[in-house]
């Protein structure tokens, strides 16, 4: 199959790319298009057939089930069974945005996207080529993000296209994604809210909203209830290596010596702004971002232009901040599999958790 590359020039209710990509999902064939948080690989959600074709592009496990994307709050009572006052409260504060809902599922989306769940998990993107595919194609579009399953997510048109070229018809070109990761998802189907993945919206802005506390997901029960928590993800070739803000500057060198001697010769990639690493020999330094909004605009831009490079290892300052800073910090620490380069005694990683996640 061939892979178009269109993109979108003008009004996109308008433009002809859009249209053309509507039409495509409409008879039920898959297209990528983009959103607000990462690029999304659509089809009709309540087209089985539409669906699997997803699962089979992307490589992504057939139990892992997908977010169904809507033009606004009025389409939840087709979707979700019980539009719960929450729900509604958190759409209108949230909506259109990063913001992913889990709610009981009206029965038709129980064969398609939610993979023997009887919940499913709906958001309203905040891009105008996302609302108007939806809007012309007439139909909500199931999608998951558009790379192949456990690489870092896609923020352009061009990362799709690097993991997807002859597995899809079309790619909506609409520029580089604005948040860069996904968006939040919290569980509404149980008696307390739960935060199933952190994301665009910090779970500190829905607490204020609703007035209680988040309940944090992320254990064995959760995983359950999230399929998706128990694979791989957001992992770049070479192996991805953290280093927590505890560790001094003047430790750069040492922490650098330890990771050569674990991967070998080559160069390394680094985010960060420590300038002991950043000055050394065969290291590649990304640009450093300026706070949290750039750090997850671009971080799967610059995981993935490491890996372009070919470098045998990546090294990131982890961000310690709350807010994005500790959804970016869930991305990164699924991405490293557990080597995380802290301060005790020594400079070392946690060498139990490496072995338990590969
Ligand atoms: O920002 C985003 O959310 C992007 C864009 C394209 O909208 N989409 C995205 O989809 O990140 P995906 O499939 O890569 O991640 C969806 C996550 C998975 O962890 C999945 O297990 C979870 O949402 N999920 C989907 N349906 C669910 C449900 N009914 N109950 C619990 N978790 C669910
Ligand atoms: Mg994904």
């Amino acid at each position: 199959m061939r892979t178009r590359v269109l993109a979108v020039t003008v009004d996109p209710m308008v433009d002809p790319a859009v249209r053309e990509a509507a039409r495509l999902i409409a008879r039920g064939d898959v297209v990528a298009f983009p959103t607000e948080t990462v690029y999304g690989l659509g089809a009709d959600a309540g087209n089985s057939e539409a669906v699997e074709e997803i699962y089979r592009a992307k490589g992504r496990p057939a139990d892992n089930p997908l977010i169904v994307h809507i033009s606004g709050a009025a389409e939840l009572e087709s979707i979700a069974k019980e539009s719960t006052e929450t729900a509604l409260r958190l759409a209108e504060a949230f909506w259109p945005g990063p913001l992913t809902l889990v709610l009981p599922a009206q029965r038709p989306f129980r064969d398609s996207v939610c993979r023997g769940l009887s919940t499913i998990a709906v958001r309203c993107p905040d891009h105008l080529v996302a609302l108007a595919l939806i809007k012309r194609s007439g139909c909500p579009i199931a999608a998951p993000s558009a790379n192949r399953s456990g690489y870092p997510s896609p923020t352009t048109a061009h990362h799709v296209l690097a993991d997807l070229q002859g597995e899809i018809p079309l790619i909506l070109d609409g520029g580089p994604c604005d948040v860069g990761i996904e968006s939040t998802v919290l569980n509404l189907s149980r008696a307390r809210p739960e935060l199933l993945r952190p994301g665009g919206v910090s779970v500190e802005r829905i607490s204020a909203l609703l007035g209680e506390e988040v309940e944090l997901g992320g254990g064995a029960e959760e995983r359950v209830r999230s399929p998706g928590l128990r694979y791989r993800h957001y992992r770049p070739h070479a192996p991805l290596f953290l280093i927590e803000s505890n560790v001094a500057e003047s430790l750069g060198r040492a922490v650098l010596d330890q990771i050569r001697q674990r991967v070998g010769r080559g160069r390394i990639g680094y985010l960060g702004h420590r300038r002991s690493i950043g000055s050394a020999p065969d290291v590649v330094m990304a640009d450093p971002r300026r706070d949290d909004v750039e750090m997850a605009r671009y971080l799967y831009s610059d995981l993935r232009g490491f890996d372009r490079k070919n470098v045998v290892a990546i090294l990131v300052d982890q961000p310690d901040g709350e807010g994005l800073g500790s959804s970016i910090r869930d991305r990164l620490v699924r991405g490293a599999a557990g080597r995380l380069v802290s301060v005790g005694e020594k400079v070392a990683w946690d060498d139990q958790k490496d072995r338990w996640n590969e």
